[in-house]
């Protein structure tokens, strides 16, 4: 019997379970940021996990950092598909003898998708498409996937609930929106369970901070600590609700393995609760830098709004606690603390 203490949450007793209980896992887009922590995470509670991954926008060096953190039999436990989720049979390669998928491979961005929204459509939907019907037929128990804030478009109200939407903003958001509706459609048709998970803007260890499509926090400490010039879109009121990687693996572990009805084939905001501007972002991070004995003294140079973002993004994150016991463990504050060594690290690296 699992002796546990009255405060512990739906995610320590579920950590404390898969410690004695192995299953079968599949990350898509696992060398990517998220993909390659949900690794991670899973290694280390001794799973079996199968990877899949084209390498689009993932690394080579984020599977071998993971190989780096984990011993060297719970490394042998990971088995790397190089594959792309626009074939349907990489997909069902993937899904062969897979209980859990976690399908986290897309091509991120709104700036991306709107300069090419025919190759972010060909793998966020053609390739979500080929996912769901892969892992139907391969019979796995749960299908958990990577939605995305941006499907609330231009609805203005705040905090964001996850039966109120509004148009996208982008094409990005449209291939997101239609994950949710095809996900829906095969949990209504074909008795498949599929949760989507709709991430706000997460931050952590793996992050790409290079390129002309990195997310902020990754950019602005990598520019920092190199010195750069940073750049706000807009006034800096712009605000997010920043959610730290550890939030997103509690949310996917804890999705996979719902067993209630009401808490399957459901949609989730995954994020903390609270709303950061950029100007408060920018001021959090040089105050962690500095912490870390790294100054910057410049202020940051504010230019256009960029298209296709939205103004306010905040969640309310009450149903997810309520049906699947989630509770962010980690602020934004806390993340960028958790996070610090891995940005300092790269500088060591470059050096
Ligand atoms: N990071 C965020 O803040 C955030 C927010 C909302 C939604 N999401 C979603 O979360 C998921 C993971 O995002 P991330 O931030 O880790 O991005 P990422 O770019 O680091 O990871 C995506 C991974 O998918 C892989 N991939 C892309 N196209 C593929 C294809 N055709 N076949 C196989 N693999 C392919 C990439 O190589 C990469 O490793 C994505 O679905 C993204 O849309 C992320």
């Amino acid at each position: 019997m699992t002796n546990f203490t009255p405060n512990q949450t739906a995610y320590e007793l579920l950590l404390e379970r898969l410690t004695s209980e192995r299953h079968t896992w599949l990350v898509t887009g696992v060398a990517g940021f998220i993909g390659s922590n949900l690794l991670e995470a899973l290694l280390k509670l001794d799973q079996q996990v199968v990877g899949l991954d084209n390498f689009a926008t993932g690394y080579q060096r984020n599977l071998d950092e993971v190989r780096t953190l984990v011993n060297a039999d719970q490394w042998g436990r990971f088995t790397f598909i190089e594959g792309d989720i626009r074939k349907l049979e990489d997909c069902r390669r993937g899904c062969e003898g897979v209980e859990h998928v976690l399908h986290q491979a897309a091509l991120g961005s709104v700036p991306r998708s709107l300069a090419d929204p025919i190759t972010t459509n060909a793998t966020n939907i053609d390739g979500f498409l080929n996912m769901l019907v892969a892992a139907r037929d391969a019979e796995v128990k749960s299908f958990t996937y990577a939605a995305s804030s941006s499907t609330y478009g231009d609805h203005p109200a705040l905090p964001k609930v996850e039966d109120v939407i509004g148009k996208p903003l982008s094409p990005y958001a449209v291939t997101k929106f239609v994950n949710e509706l095809y996900a829906d459609v095969f949990a209504r048709s074909y008795g498949f369970t599929a949760i989507g998970l709709r991430y706000f803007n997460v931050f952590g260890p793996r992050q790409d901070p290079n390129g002309a499509y990195a997310a902020v926090i990754p950019k602005w400490t990598a520019a920092m600590i190199a010195d750069e010039d940073i750049f706000i879109n807009g006034d800096g009121e712009t605000s997010r609700d920043f959610c730290f990687v550890a939030n997103a693996i509690q949310a996917n572990l804890l999705a996979a393995t719902a067993s209630t009805a009401e808490a399957r084939n459901q949609i989730y905001n995954v994020a903390v609760g609270d709303r950061t501007t950029l100007n408060q972002l920018f001021e959090a991070l040089r105050e962690t830098l500095a912490a870390n004995g790294v100054l910057y003294l410049k202020e940051p140079l504010y230019r256009d709004f960029r298209a296709g973002d939205v103004r306010h993004s905040q969640a309310h994150v009450g149903k997810g606690r309520a049906l699947l016991g989630y509770v962010p463990r980690h602020s934004i504050r806390a993340g960028i603390i958790c996070a610090m060594p891995w940005y300092l690290s790269l500088k060591h690296q470059a050096n």
